[in-house]
């Protein structure tokens, strides 16, 4: 039986996105506020992901000799570094969340059976990476308000409350949205970047945070006023019908949405270009070809 085990581990490092051979105002205009010198610093947070069978002992890995890997191999090196000169790696392409990532699979992958890198920058920026050369899946988290109700038009109550319960009631409810975007791109060389951040930032301010924050979706929103009842479900579809076009434009694929309404309940829709939509199925099949 394959399990996958996770490890989490921390380091805070610093970092500059500034590329020597570029002037000063190339530098400004691509990199904006993280080309100041002499840079910047996070709080990492990495998740290391792993798979392969059970021991005699019950255990896929022994833990400490995980802790002592990631330790020895990434986060020692890591911790309290400037980032740009603490590896030649990046030199090469810059420290950037993305290829933070894709480096540290790099560094561990031949000490431990990896199937997921996780690195977030903070709780709204993260990173995953597979193992599949520049493929590399970015993450943006947002949040915004918005009230609805749950009705068909035209239903009587007492039908609307039957399907919908408490979603039916006739002056509605709110919801404190929070919502994940994932793009998938091929990371550049250079940069270490997968798409630009700002710009994708921009985006779902725009067109999402700032068009649905603070409205009643069925009166407020055309598309929900025109009957579309607004479940969680319609609601990240439409999302993902917004989103999709313009994140292409950006040169990247909008990989997956997911719309928490709530502590309990959350809806995932993955872009109408995505064939396999768990990139886990990707690293699971990378276990059972090393046998
Ligand atoms: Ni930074």
């Amino acid at each position: 039986m394959d399990c996958i085990i996770n490890r989490r581990a921390q380091f805070s490092a610093s970092h500059r996105y500034w590329l020597p051979e570029l002037s000063e105002a190339e530098n400004r205009e691509r990199f904006g506020r993280c080309a100041n010198a002499p840079g910047h610093g996070h709080n990492y947070e990495l998740i290391v992901s792993m798979a392969g069978q059970l021991d005699e002992f019950g255990m896929v890995l022994n833990l400490s000799d995980i802790k002592h890997d990631i330790k020895r191999e990434v986060t020692g090196q890591l911790d309290f570094s400037y980032l740009n000169d603490v590896w030649p790696e990046f030199s090469q392409t810059l420290p950037t969340t993305e290829n933070i990532a894709k480096v540290v699979w790099e560094r561990l992958e031949s000490h431990l059976p990896l199937v997921q890198i996780r690195l977030y920058e903070h709780a709204e920026l993260w990173a995953d990476y597979y193992g599949n050369g520049n493929e590399v899946y970015f993450s943006i988290g947002t949040h915004f308000n918005a009230a609805r109700r749950l009705a068909i038009p035209g239903a009587s109550d007492d039908e609307n409350e039957r399907i919908y319960g408490k979603g039916a009631r006739p002056y509605g409810h709110g919801h404190n949205y929070h919502l994940e975007v994932t793009v998938k791109g091929e990371m550049d060389d250079r940069t270490g970047m997968s798409v630009d951040l700002g710009a994708l930032l921009d985006l779902v301010g725009d067109r999402v945070e700032e068009v649905f924050d603070h409205t009643f979706l069925n009166y407020d929103i055309p598309y929900f006023a025109e009957g579309i009842v607004p479940t969680h479900e319609n609601f990240a579809l439409r999302i993902r019908d917004i989103l999709e076009a313009p994140i292409a434009e950006l040169g990247a694929t909008l990989h997956k949405l997911k719309l928490i309404e709530s502590a309990g309940t959350a809806c995932e829709v993955f872009g109408t270009q995505v064939a396999e939509p768990f990139p886990q199925t990707v690293a699971q099949r990378r276990v059972v070809a090393a046998g």
